[in-house]
């Protein structure tokens, strides 16, 4: 089974990797030095491919500082956006849920619900930096519901759930099957598997 490090403080992203890639063969592994996962740094940027691109080269020269430059690694940045608060809360998603939580993005909405979730998945094969991206279309449900999944998870109800539950409603499998992560993962997984990196 082929391992791919995984630098994540987030332990429900972590899962949903595991979910999705373990049973097509790699073991997702968190990254950790000296027993913990280390703190990167995220810039103020606009843009969730410049925070991933700078989470990778953090991760690449820890991974170097390891000797471990060989091994591969992964990051990812994923924002919430709603359509009608613009830019918003985008790629200040884990500040704003944060500071006003679901309830607080209910409260700001009316009848215009449209949303999307995006991931940017940097990977580290050793060798090179690649890229991934991958969008959830959905809306925001009424009320917060479910208790699985994190973050924004019990107020985002996919296009293509089939009875209006929200992620935080749905297994890991379920959800992984046509969120935003599930979606950057795959497209990884089927570079890996192409190009045997
Ligand atoms: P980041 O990618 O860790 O910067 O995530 C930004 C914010 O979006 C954090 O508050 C996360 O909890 C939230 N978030 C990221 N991915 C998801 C998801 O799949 N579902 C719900 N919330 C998410």
């Amino acid at each position: 089974m082929a391992t791919l490090n995984f630098l994540t403080g987030n332990s429900g992203k972590l899962a949903e990797a595991q979910t999705l890639l373990g049973p097509l063969g790699w073991e997702i592994q968190s990254f950790e030095v000296d027993g913990k996962v280390p703190d990167v740094i995220e810039p103020q940027s606009d843009n969730l491919t410049t925070v991933a691109l700078a989470k990778i080269a953090q991760g690449v020269e820890l991974l170097a500082s390891q000797g471990r430059l060989g091994e591969s690694l992964l990051v990812e940045d994923s924002g919430l956006f709603i359509d009608a608060l613009p830019e918003f809360p985008g790629v200040y998603s884990a500040h704003i849920l944060e500071s006003i939580g679901c309830d607080g993005i209910l409260r700001l909405l009316d009848d215009e619900r449209t949303a999307y979730f995006l991931t940017v998945a940097a990977l580290w094969t050793g060798e090179a930096v690649e890229v991934f991206v991958g969008r959830c279309d959905g809306s925001i449900s009424a009320e917060i519901r479910g208790d699985g999944g994190f973050g924004y998870d019990p107020i985002f109800i996919p296009d293509e759930s089939q009875d209006g539950r929200t992620f935080a409603e749905m297994t890991n499998e379920g959800k992984s099957t046509f969120s935003h992560r599930g979606r950057a993962l795959s497209a990884l997984f089927d570079y890996l598997n192409v190009d045997g990196a």
